[in-house]
């Protein structure tokens, strides 16, 4: 297992992932992706997005960020949306109470004080109010990271949506919300999509876009941040069948993970025994990272709670009318929610490796490698002329224009070839091309493949089809 930093600092030295407005000394919870994240972003959304929506059953939206207010009343985001805050008077720092006790509990099972975390779990799995964080706090003597004292306030609810106003006047009849999930966007849109698609239910709403979240503290890189994308689907189905269509999505969200090369031992799913006041079952699909398992999906049997609030709250009717067994209903929804930014996280943790390998001198090395599925490979092919002179370059950059019709492709000439390969290892390119002397002869390359290193030649007229039956 590396340690995150060691993959927040490659994300920064090759341009993966930057602090946002670094040069102002950042925002908290805001990064800027760079020019290979975006691109690993973009293959990641390609890959969601074809696996969801290339399908009879599934269509796709794009709804906008600010919504009409009344729809954050009626999915009980105004009232329930919240996390418990604890402030500390001394350092006057400000904390989620859940994760303050967290963090206590993971301390003490570092320090083999198993029977206290245990006994401290069991009280936080069992919390009601907001009193009851206080009292664990209080009882088990968790003091503030920062002063070290027990000056704590109460715990007080904080409401996580971001509030801003629509036209120039800032009074409580402009106010709205940037959206904090995306899901909202795809319930109101439902009879639309139903309508104009011509679906018949089961079926399903796909939905990639950003949310917002004014989340306490920010932790983890990319974990938990306060602008963040998700890439959601809501099914809906006739009400009776949700556990059938609950299964079906917890397994086809679990293969797509793993059909990008996440390895199976670094995911496992979480049963929710405590469930969202919309949904009467839960599964998460967890990752390992560096600091440990953390959800980065959620499969949630939403019910018919999110459409049946909309239409009490909008008077607006959301029934599915079947016509031919002449029934009519409201549907439930099995929902599929992963963060893409997380996903990019886990998907940076998992193709992370270090090996040694011996040089070009016989000497050995580390080889830093990001093993990245060649689907969401940030660049897909090198192409590198042996030397610079000769005719090589011209030839090389020849091929190079031609391969970056199809394929996100780097060209480089700078430094020893063993250097080049090192360069390309570290972004994850699945494929590196050499042009040499022989090339100009028999226009043959060298194709190097990035995990087994094994190179094999073939006519640069194949290097196209090669790599398109690779990836
Ligand atoms: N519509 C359901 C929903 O939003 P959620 O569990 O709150 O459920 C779904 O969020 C996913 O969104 C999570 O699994 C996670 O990947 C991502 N996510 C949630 N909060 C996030 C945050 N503050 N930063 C980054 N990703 C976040």
């Amino acid at each position: 297992m590396f340690k995150l930093d060691t993959i927040i600092s490659l994300a920064k030295r090759r341009g993966f992932v930057f602090q946002s407005s670094e040069i102002y000394g950042g925002l908290n919870g805001c990064w800027d992706l760079g020019p290979l994240g975006v691109e690993l972003l973009l293959n990641i959304k390609d890959a969601w997005w074809k696996s969801m929506t290339y399908r009879d059953d599934i269509e796709g939206v794009d709804a906008s960020i600010l919504m009409h207010p009344r729809t954050w009343d009626a999915s009980g985001h105004t009232k329930q949306f919240s996390d418990p805050m604890i402030d500390n008077k001394t350092s006057k720092s400000r904390h989620r109470a859940d994760n303050l006790i967290e963090d206590h509990i993971e301390k003490l099972i570092k320090k083999n004080k198993n029977d206290e975390a245990k006994i401290i779990q069991d009280k936080l799995d069992n919390v009601k109010e907001n009193s009851d964080y206080y009292n664990i706090i209080i009882e088990h003597n968790i003091k503030d990271p920062i002063s070290g004292t027990m000056d704590w306030t109460e715990v007080r609810n904080f409401n996580l949506m971001f509030k801003t106003y629509v036209g120039p006047l800032e009074d409580s009849s402009s106010i709205v919300y940037l959206r904090p999930e995306s899901a909202q966007g795809i319930f109101v849109n439902f009879k639309n999509i139903l309508e104009t698609a011509r679906q018949k239910v089961p079926f399903g709403i796909a939905q990639i876009g950003k949310a917002f979240r004014n989340e306490i503290n920010t932790k983890n890189f990319l974990f938990r941040t306060r602008e963040f994308e998700q890439m959601e689907m809501q099914y809906f189905v006739k009400p009776g069948t949700e556990k059938e269509w609950f299964d079906y999505w917890r397994d086809e969200r679990w293969n797509w993970y793993l059909s990008l090369g996440m390895k199976p031992e670094k995911l496992r799913w979480k049963k929710h025994e405590k469930l969202a006041h919309y949904a009467n079952m839960a599964y998460d699909i967890e990752f390992e990272f560096p600091f440990g398992f953390g959800e980065i999906e959620g499969i949630h049997s939403r019910t018919d709670f999110d459409l049946k609030s909309h239409q009490e709250f909008s008077g607006k009717k959301m029934e599915y009318v079947d016509t031919v067994n002449n029934e009519r209903y409201v549907p439930y929804v099995v929902e599929t929610s992963g963060g893409v930014s997380r996903g990019l996280m886990a998907f940076l943790c998992n193709a992370y490796d270090e090996e040694t390998v011996s040089d070009e001198k016989g000497s050995s090395e580390t080889r830093v490698v990001m093993r990245f599925n060649s689907k969401l490979a940030p660049t897909t092919v090198a192409i590198f002329p042996l030397v610079n002179k000769d005719g090589m370059p011209e030839r090389a950059h020849n091929i190079y224009k031609d391969l970056q019709k199809n394929f996100k492709a780097q060209y480089d000439v700078s430094g020893a070839i063993g250097r080049r390969y090192r360069r390309q290892d570290e972004i994850g390119t699945p494929f590196c091309i050499t042009i040499d002397g022989e090339t100009l002869n028999d226009d043959t390359v060298t194709i190097r493949e990035r995990d087994s290193m094994q190179q094999i030649r073939i006519s640069a007229s194949q290097i196209k089809q090669y790599i398109m039956d690779k990836v």
